[in-house]
């Protein structure tokens, strides 16, 4: 290969690593609506009200579980970084995990439901139980995943 053609090469390369798209390894979005699998949640959880109002505060601890803290394994890995539900392993799943920037879906969904799917998984889904966190950390969750559909991607 002469050194033109390889300098050219070099120079492409270096060109898809800086590009943020390339660097982020997730595509745009899911898609909006996306089929969705999950049964409704039983009527204890489904009338679940939070005590705990929003606040940057709370919404904040909910991004750091969901991004970095939350186990076996954190949130974004399914459902993306940005919440688009394009995390690596969830574009895979079937059904795909849930794009919580999709309003279309996502006003359907009440708090209640989401406390349900988080506290006992979904069954027939990858969407794994999260038994051990406690009530507050699901809440401050969910503030999170709520402050995402309302987020300009
Ligand atoms: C291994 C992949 C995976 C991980 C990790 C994961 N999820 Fe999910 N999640 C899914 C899938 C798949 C669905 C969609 C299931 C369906 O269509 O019914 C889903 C659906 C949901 C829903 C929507 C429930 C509904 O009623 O539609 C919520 C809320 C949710 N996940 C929250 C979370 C939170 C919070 C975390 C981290 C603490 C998390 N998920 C981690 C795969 C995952």
């Amino acid at each position: 290969m002469s050194m033109y053609r390889m300098s050219g090469m070099i120079f492409f390369v270096a060109l898809m690593w800086m590009s943020p798209a390339f660097a982020d390894h997730e595509p745009e979005k899911s898609q909006c609506p996306q089929k969705r699998q999950t049964s409704k949640a039983p009527d204890e959880f489904l009338n679940l009200v939070s005590p705990l109002a929003v606040s940057k505060k709370r919404i904040e601890k909910g991004r750091l579980l969901y991004q970095t803290q939350a186990t076996p394994l954190q949130c974004r890995h399914c459902h993306g970084k940005k919440g688009s539900g394009v995390g690596h392993m969830g574009l895979e799943a079937n059904p795909p995990a849930r794009n919580f920037t999709c309003s279309e879906i996502m006003r359907t969904i009440s708090d209640g439901q989401m406390f349900f799917a988080i506290k006992k998984g979904i069954r027939g889904t990858t969407m794994p139980a999260y038994s051990d966190l406690v009530d507050w950390k699901i809440w401050v969750l969910i503030q999170y995943i709520r402050s995402l559909e309302s987020r300009d991607l």
